[in-house]
């Protein structure tokens, strides 16, 4: 049975990601009508910021080398990081079921919002990460889809491409553990030629974009 892990970041009500996120997950659930659907609100249910605990636990499975996720599962010592890795595992578990990974993540200065990154900070255990000597790991073989949303535009050509450190960070990070070999980004660009004045003239550019992301979000949906 094939399995979709669905995650938002956005606040915003009327939030563009969630369209996205949410016409990608609509057409998999159609098409997969016997399928698993798990979903994870990072705003309605916020993943708490990794802490001391945590990263004790990390550190011992890196200085020991621990490759074993079922080693792994048990690393926690005291009830101080017993407390903080029942935070993390489920996020994991989930994680590692998934066969498809559909990240809403809008743009947030110039990167991503501090919700996603606090659920990213804790899921990266040292025993997920690929490899180097093959690029697999646990995680290898997922079709994950980001559905982004920003304000200005970041293409090839423009003058803020490089500033676009939401795509890169993504692409390494996910790479980092297996997850970019299928890596599809669904951007609608320009959103904010909705409210800022001197963005008025893109409006059009803006209704393309977020056109073609969501006819992305159908056909990668169906696959
Ligand atoms: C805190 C914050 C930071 C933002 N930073 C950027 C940015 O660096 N670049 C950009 O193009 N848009 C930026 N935006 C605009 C958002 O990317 C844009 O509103 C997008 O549509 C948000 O996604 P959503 O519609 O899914 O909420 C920012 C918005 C907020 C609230």
């Amino acid at each position: 049975m094939p399995t979709l892990l669905h995650l938002d970041s956005s606040p915003r009500r009327g939030s563009v990601s969630r369209q996205i996120s949410g016409e990608f997950a609509q057409t998999w659930r159609k098409t997969n009508p016997d399928g698993r659907y798990v979903y994870r609100d990072l705003t309605a249910d916020p993943v708490p910021h990794i802490d001391h605990a945590q990263i004790e636990v990390m550190h011992r499975l890196e200085a020991e080398g621990v490759r074993s996720l079922d080693v792994a599962r048990g690393a926690a010592r005291t009830p101080e990081e017993e407390a903080s890795w029942a935070v993390t595992w489920p996020l994991i578990e989930e994680l590692l079921e998934a066969d498809t990974i559909l990240l809403g993540v809008p743009m947030y200065n110039f990167s991503v919002p501090s919700t996603f990154k606090a659920w990213f900070d804790r899921v990266l255990i040292a025993p997920l990460i690929a490899d180097p000597a093959t690029g697999q790991g646990p995680l290898s073989g997922k079709k994950v889809v980001v559905a982004s949303a920003r304000g200005g535009a970041y293409g090839p050509g423009t003058p803020r491409h490089e500033f676009d450190h939401q795509e890169t960070y993504l692409k390494a990070a996910l790479g980092m553990v297996g997850l970019a070999s299928d890596l599809t980004f669904l951007h609608a660009e320009l959103t904010k030629s909705a409210h800022v004045a001197r963005l008025f003239q893109f409006q059009e550019m803006a209704a393309t974009s977020y056109l073609a992301a969501i006819d992305g979000a159908r056909t990668h949906g169906e696959a």
